[in-house]
């Protein structure tokens, strides 16, 4: 499923709203041509994220899944000077290419990335006692999304935002018997955040080049 109307709405907005950008086109062609998975965001999904953190006046984020860097340099150009950007990925591979790519983008002086399983980092990060983050990505293995959102409660403060990807894949969000650890990932992270009273949010669908996914967005209270 995927109308080639879908496409070229995301072209026509991509078109109209951003000029052409050599740091980002660069992060999706390295990526692509070190055959990392074309997972990333899209330019106006992207570009969202970046709203959503200077709307909110972020000085402090914290992504969960790097991959190539791309929903990265968006977010991290959202930063002020002084702001800085925490980002964890598994794969070194992906890494490596990240790392160039924040480096192109010239970014890479507000971007720490941590190596290693997310569940591993966030621990770590709660250990630090690490300073709050304005904005929480969480965008890595779908089937850890309840507990990643658990830790990044720990790592918030009032008015912070949490904004999880990929919360609809094709719409089997909605089945309750799946048995994809992905799907089940994500509707524990629904059970938790009705749950849990320091959130308030909501979770939007979206159609685009990507196909039929969405979003979820927290304010923390
Ligand atoms: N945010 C990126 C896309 C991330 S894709 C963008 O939009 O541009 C998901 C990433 O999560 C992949 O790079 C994958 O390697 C990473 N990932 C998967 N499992 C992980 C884990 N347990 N810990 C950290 N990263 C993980
Ligand atoms: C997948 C992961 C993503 O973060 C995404 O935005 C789309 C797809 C995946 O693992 O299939
Ligand atoms: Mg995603």
């Amino acid at each position: 499923m995927n109308p080639p109307e879908w496409t070229a709405v995301d072209r026509f907005f991509t078109d109209a709203l951003h000029p052409a950008d050599p740091a980002l086109d660069a992060a999706l062609t390295t990526s692509a041509a070190a055959q990392l998975p074309a997972i990333n965001v899209t330019a106006n999904q992207g570009k969202f994220l970046h709203l959503l953190a200077r709307i909110r006046g972020a000085r402090r984020i914290l992504e969960i899944g790097t991959l190539g860097g791309y929903s990265t340099i968006w977010l991290a150009r959202a930063l002020p000077a002084d702001g800085k950007l925490v980002t964890l990925e598994l794969n070194p591979d992906y890494a490596a290419i990240a790392r160039g790519n924040f480096q192109r983008a010239g970014v890479a002086d507000k971007i720490e990335l941590r190596l290693g399983r997310a569940a591993d980092s966030l621990a770590q990060l709660i250990a630090e006692k690490a300073a709050p983050f304005d904005l929480v990505f969480i965008d890595a293995d779908k089937a850890s999304t309840a507990e990643y959102f658990t830790a990044a409660l720990k790592l918030v403060r009032a008015g912070s935002v949490i904004v999880v990807d990929n919360v609809v894949r094709g719409g089997r969000v909605a089945d309750a018997t799946s048995t994809d650890a992905d799907i089940q990932g994500i509707r524990r992270f629904f059970a938790l955040a009705q749950s849990e009273r320091r959130v308030d949010g909501t979770a939007l669908q979206t159609v685009g080049s990507k196909s039929y996914d969405g979003f979820a967005l927290l304010l923390v209270l």
